[in-house]
């Protein structure tokens, strides 16, 4: 279980969360957290390195997601990520920011156009048509985690280079799957400790959405003067993302727009009051956000992000997650018309949300027997003893970089060990060795071929070492 503390790791503090200020600098300039050498190579922009500091937070929460994808009975996947770009093109489609703006889009060694993965949907719905996955039992349950790429501005929480896990449910249009994705969801983020809620919406079908956005469109062209440039361009292009535009002239103007959920055809409103229905019933805390459409042309019917439940859910970087039904997605990419429905974390903000509220992954278990060696002759029966030990399942400490025993037993000291194995040249030669209990003092001399049992029995006793010391250290050589 994860454990709340209130004070924050130091090693964490410094990641540029707090500061909602894009870091400006030039393309090749260092993360905020990385140190300047002078001469030495530096990070590329949005992109960082997962200190061994922070695994453990990160450990937590691939396990959690794990966990749950076992529960769930979702089966991984694993996804290239390089994709033709054309993939992105079609599915995520032309006038998404994503597509774009963001894409990192390159000719390869073939003088083939590929791109880095913005985001995994588009290849896990490819592998489904690919792999033939329509014959086999439906719903086709996949789950993934991975890194994806997206040359977007770096700011906290957005990074260039970002991982995701995602769910992906193919073959099943009832609404209690698009319910169960979402308390899947939600369950990960709640096991963590995290207080989330989820924001929810229907965006209809294809044809329900066209009639909308001549609405849409008709009203805010009344209003273009007083869009900003970007909001401009949005109206051209993908007048439904006007909708989550954080300008403020538009944000007041939204307050009179049409309303997609008052254009929903029947169909789209029994599915989305159905969905609620469910969450209502299972008690999840949800919250109907008209404005929320996502950034991906691929989505039908219902969409949903997932945000801390004191967080400010308007600005999209705070999204913990999000997804939403894709009922085109596969028949667009060739195989036949197949409902679906998935979602993606984004396990750095996650990470941010953890360190933020304090909660820090449970220590890692200390190894309880500590290796003291005196010269080449002892290490070498030290590295038999390590594999032998580690296929007992006892993990074992060691400083073979040190010579004097003393800072030997110093260190075993520091990592708290209960018992240290003391191998001199003499017990070498009489495949001896010394097992010394750290808190008595007290030292017993075995043969080496039984050590290993020896020391399961006494971790797993309490009666320790037997008292009758019979070589004091200061004797060993
Ligand atoms: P998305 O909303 O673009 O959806 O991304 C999902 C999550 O990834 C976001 O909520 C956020 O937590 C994280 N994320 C996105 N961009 C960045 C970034 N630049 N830096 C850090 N984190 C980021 C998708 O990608 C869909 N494929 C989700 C989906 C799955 N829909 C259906 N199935």
């Amino acid at each position: 279980m994860p454990t709340k503390k209130s004070t924050k790791n130091k090693e964490e503090k410094s990641t540029p969360a707090k500061s909602q200020k894009p870091m400006e600098s030039t393309e090749d300039d260092v993360d905020e957290k990385e140190k300047k050498v002078k001469g030495a190579p530096t990070l590329l922009r949005g992109f960082r390195d997962i200190l061994p500091e922070e695994q453990g937070r990160w450990n937590m929460i691939r396990d959690a997601i794990r966990d749950i994808a076992e529960a769930y009975t979702f089966d991984r996947i694993d996804l290239p990520i390089l994709e033709r770009s054309d993939l992105f093109l079609r599915t995520i489609g032309k006038g998404t920011d994503i597509v774009d703006k963001e894409m990192y889009v390159f000719t390869d060694p073939s003088n083939r156009s590929v791109a880095l993965r913005p985001e995994a949907t588009a290849s896990a719905a490819r592998a489904y048509v690919n792999h033939g996955m329509l014959d086999r039992p439906q719903p086709v349950k996949l789950w993934y985690m991975g890194p994806m790429f997206r040359h977007d501005r770096p700011q906290a929480g957005r990074y260039r280079q970002f991982y995701q896990a995602g769910f992906e449910s193919f073959g099943v249009d009832e609404p209690i799957v698009d319910a169960q994705l979402i308390v899947l969801g939600l369950q990960i983020l709640k096991d963590l400790g995290l207080d989330v809620k989820v924001q929810i919406n229907s965006i209809g079908t294809f044809e329900c959405r066209q009639a909308y956005l001549a609405e849409l469109v008709a009203y805010f062209r009344q209003h273009r003067s007083k869009l900003c440039e970007e909001d401009k361009k949005r109206l051209q292009k993908n007048p439904l993302r006007l909708l989550d535009s954080k300008d403020p002239a538009t944000v007041e103007l939204l307050d009179g727009a049409p309303q997609i959920l008052d254009w929903l055809d029947d169909k789209s409103k029994e599915h989305f009051m159905k969905v609620l229905e469910f969450m209502e019933e299972i008690e999840v805390p949800f919250e109907l956000n008209p404005y929320l459409v996502r950034g991906l042309d691929y989505y039908t019917h219902t969409v949903f992000e997932f945000v801390l439940a004191g967080g400010d859910g308007e600005k999209s970087q705070n999204a913990l997650g999000g997804g939403g039904r894709y009922d085109g997605l596969v028949e667009l990419l060739g195989g036949r018309p197949t409902p679906a429905c998935g979602f993606a974390l984004g396990i750095e903000r996650i990470a941010r949300a953890l360190l933020d509220a304090g909660i820090d992954p449970p220590q890692r278990p200390q190894p309880a027997v500590f290796f003291a060696q005196l010269g080449d002759a002892s290490r070498r029966v030290g590295l038999k003893l390590f594999e032998e030990f580690r296929q007992a399942g006892i993990p074992m400490a060691e400083a073979f970089g040190k010579n004097a025993l003393k800072g030997q037993l110093e260190a075993a000291n520091k990592l708290g060990v209960q018992l240290t194995l003391i191998l001199g040249q003499k017990e070498v030669l009489d495949e001896t060795i010394i097992i010394r209990d750290m808190e008595s003092g007290a030292q017993e001399i075995v043969d080496v071929k039984k050590v290993v049992a020896l020391v399961q029995k006494k971790l797993h006793s309490d009666e320790g070492v037997a008292p009758n010391t019979q070589a004091p250290i200061s004797d060993i050589k």
